[in-house]
């Protein structure tokens, strides 16, 4: 349901990705208007294809009506130039995870927007705390993690950094509370926050289990998914995340914390070094190519009977 807002009405948001397609799409769904600074035309136009499918999807489902879509189509404006950024009253970065690009986009917005607009980062792994060192006005950067699906998660983590606000702090906690079925959780800036702290040794030590052919990929996922009631079975989910998404937050969790628990699992580097990225690429633990597009088995773990 579309619903209007007067608080950070007009959001930059930096990348149009996985992720930065669903927030610009829930942002949009809220009333606000949504400028997305992508690196070039051909990356926006694939972004824009995301952000159309998704909401092509929740058509279908009866999520949302053919007039909200046109709505937030209309709120969303691409462009590949810094400037166009400058009116906004909020920046949500979300572009790829790796300290360097980040650090360098950051600057750069930060130097762009007026020096009170709040920024927020999407990462999944990196310190909130360390992001905001050396940026102007560290009191007005914090994490803003959403999980994957945006539009369908419901739980949005607000991170304080070491210098983040505690006004800041609200002013996201009821940003979140106004996007439709959205909490707001406000963790500490720890490795991996709340829910990856946990949920990433679990995906690393169903892969490792999957790798010691405890049980096929589909059996893993089916005892998992109903036998705990989850949403979802780990695989399937690893698909959906991204097998190099999840190795390259697994990594940094590893390098921050020396915890064994992170380590990658041999399996997963081998997938990722094979192309083979889950949802993204058509081929996974889960996701399997077509026969006519590739005759091998997806994984040796996983072949149907003869
Ligand atoms: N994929 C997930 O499940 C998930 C879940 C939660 C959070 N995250 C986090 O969200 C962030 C984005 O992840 P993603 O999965 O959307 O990655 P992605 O690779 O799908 O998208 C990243 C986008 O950033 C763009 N980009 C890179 N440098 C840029 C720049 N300088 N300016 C503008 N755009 C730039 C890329 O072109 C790309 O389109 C990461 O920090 C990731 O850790 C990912």
């Amino acid at each position: 349901m579309t619903t209007t807002t007067t608080e950070l009405r007009h959001v930059g948001v930096l990348g149009l990705g996985t992720m930065g397609a669903g927030i610009a799409q829930v942002l949009a769904a809220s009333g606000r208007d949504v400028t997305v600074l992508e690196q070039d035309g051909a990356r926006i136009a694939a972004g824009r294809a995301r952000l159309e499918a998704s909401l092509d999807r929740d058509v279908a489902r009866g999520r949302t009506t053919e007039a909200e879509r046109a709505a937030v189509l209309e709120r969303v404006w691409c462009t590949s130039s810094l400037v166009d950024l400058a009116p906004v009253d909020l920046v949500v970065e979300s572009v790829s995870e790796d300290l360097a690009v980040k650090r360098a986009v950051l600057d750069r917005v930060a130097a762009t927007v007026a020096p009170d607009v709040p920024i927020v980062t999407n990462t999944s792994a990196l310190s909130v705390t360390e992001l905001a060192t050396g940026l102007p006005g560290p009191e007005r950067f914090a994490g803003l993690h959403f999980f994957n699906p945006a539009p369908a998660m419901r739980t949005v983590e607000v991170v304080p950094g070491l210098r983040t606000t505690p006004e800041l702090v609200e002013r996201l906690v009821a940003l979140v509370e106004s996007l439709a079925d959205k909490i707001a959780v406000v963790v500490k800036d720890r490795p991996g926050f709340l829910v990856n702290s946990l949920l990433l040794p679990y995906l690393n030590d169903v892969v490792q289990e999957l790798d010691d052919d405890l049980a096929t990929a589909e059996d893993i996922d089916v005892a998992l998914q109903l036998g705990l009631g989850y949403r979802t079975g780990p695989l399937a989910m690893l698909d959906l995340i991204g097998l190099d998404v999840h190795l390259q937050a697994t990594t940094a969790l590893h390098a921050a914390t020396a915890d064994p628990r992170y380590a990658p699992p041999p399996l997963l580097r081998q997938m990722v070094a094979d192309g083979r990225l889950g949802d993204k690429s058509g081929d996974g633990f889960r996701t399997h190519p077509s026969p006519a597009a590739s005759p091998r088995p997806v994984s040796p773990h996983d072949r149907s009977p003869a």
